[in-house]
């Protein structure tokens, strides 16, 4: 290390969001054990290990239970943190929960083996994030407060300036600017981090994806800007829609102020071990692993995933003709609707949207549910003002909701606890039960197949 003060640290992210977006988040704990402890002696700031989509598919894909997981990490990696990801008052789903499940659920986490929580909103509504944020608190473990990152008149540095100072006024540890879609070009990440770093003394960490190529550039001026921390994941689970690659940022900085203080040949092994991981998921779940980088999605701000399953929606209806006019359409539904960030769910809705508007061939003739309720303000305060002359028809009588949304959500706990009793579980654990409140049917079948 040249010099302790500038020196970058290194999350790793390949036991959560480097298989998740590689490989369909199949990896098994049982091909991470051989390797926790070498990847608990590297240095890393931290393992990003749980949350985000891990626990559905350890129930639903591969009969794993995901808080045994858990503290089958915890209990193999002593020295680095543990991360998690979590969805706020979504807990890991897409709607919003009591509070109690909230509480609980971030509590067990910590019990559990979580020392890390990294916690943000799709539309970076603070209010969703403060349940979550006083429980991780609570339970001692550091909180990382994130942003979700997107372009629009209503995302400047400055707005998100204002969202990381209500961060670090609920008690954020430290600010995650969180690039779901690889949309933060390396100058832009330069003036955010920098505009962050010379009012906020929380450290900054960046967290971006492959998708549009420029991820390794953003890192570097980001880090140069002042970042402390930057997530990436070892060479077979980055790039392509995953994160920049371990080894490649710890050569760049190698002999800089910015030097990661990490000795690449501690990965050498751990490469080899998770690359034959990757040959062996691929063969077992008949999955492709090789995603390339898409540099469209800088045009519509949507993963091309999202595309190709809005292209396929329309074939089926054979309206697959209108598909340029969507393209164009799409923009102009995410200025109405008050320029939500493009992430699940608000990328669907916004997606949905922009179909119906052109193959219906009368702009919101019709309006889903879902669509409804975002303008409502039910899933939160949207980033930007709702189109006036829309404001109406898109809600069709409706009421507004100015308030926090989960404040209309009655206690849950117990009523999910009658229903497992019911069905002839009574003696479930914390656990169980919040795996059941997350994914009931997906829980239940599990839970049948282990009795
Ligand atoms: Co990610």
């Amino acid at each position: 290390m040249t010099d302790g003060k500038s020196t970058v640290k290194i999350t790793e992210t390949v036991l959560r969001d480097g298989h998740q977006s590689l490989a369909a988040t199949r990896t098994r704990t049982g091909d991470m054990i051989p390797v926790l402890e070498q990847l608990d002696e590297v240095g890393y700031n931290a393992l990003e290990a749980w949350g985000g989509a891990t626990f559905d598919s350890c129930l639903r894909f591969l009969n794993e239970d995901p808080w045994e997981r858990l503290r089958t990490i915890k209990k193999y990696c002593k020295k680095t943190p543990i991360q998690m990801l979590l969805r706020g008052q979504n807990i890991l789903g897409y709607n919003h929960y009591a509070d109690d499940v909230v509480e609980a659920f971030v509590e067990r986490s910590v019990a559990n083996g979580v020392d890390i929580i990294r916690i943000f909103d799709a539309l970076n509504d603070v209010r969703n994030l403060e349940c979550a944020m006083r429980a991780a608190k609570k339970s001692g473990a550091h909180v990382q407060g994130a942003l979700v990152y997107t372009i629009s008149p209503y995302h400047r540095p400055e707005n998100f300036l204002k969202i990381a100072k209500d961060l670090v006024q609920l008690g954020a540890d430290s600010i995650c600017i969180k690039d779901m879609s690889g949309l933060l070009a390396p100058y832009d990440a330069y003036d955010l981090v920098k505009t962050l770093k010379t009012h906020i003394s929380a450290p900054i960490n960046l967290h971006t994806h492959y998708t549009s190529g420029m991820g390794s550039m953003t890192y570097l001026k980001a880090v140069e800007a002042g970042a402390d921390i930057i997530d990436c994941a070892l060479s077979p689970f980055a790039l392509g829609t995953s994160q920049p690659c371990t080894e490649s940022m710890i050569y760049a900085f190698q002999g800089t102020v910015y030097d990661t203080g990490i000795d690449p040949e501690k990965l050498a092994p751990l490469a080899l071990h998770f690359r034959k991981v990757k040959q062996s998921l691929e063969a077992d779940f008949k999955i492709k692993t090789n995603i390339p980088i898409d540099p469209e999605v800088l045009k519509f701000q949507i993963p091309g995933g999202m595309l190709s399953n809005l292209l396929n929606q329309m074939k089926e209806q054979e309206t697959a003709d209108k598909y340029d006019l969507m393209l164009a359409e799409m923009p102009r539904v995410r200025a109405d609707l008050g320029y939500p960030p493009l992430v699940t769910p608000t990328s669907q809705m916004v997606g949905t949207m922009a179909v119906m508007n052109v193959t219906l061939g009368e702009r919101y003739k019709l309006v889903p549910r879902e669509v409804k309720d975002m303008v409502r303000g039910k899933y939160g305060r949207l980033p930007g003002p709702i189109a006036p002359e829309l404001k109406e028809k898109l809600v069709s009588g409706e009421p507004f909701i100015s308030h926090r949304p989960a404040d209309d959500i009655p206690p849950q706990l117990e009523k999910l606890k009658a229903q497992l009793s019911e069905k002839g579980y009574a003696d479930a654990s914390m656990e169980d039960l919040l795996s059941y409140a997350s994914f009931p049917e997906v829980a239940l079948a599990f839970f049948q197949k282990n009795r």
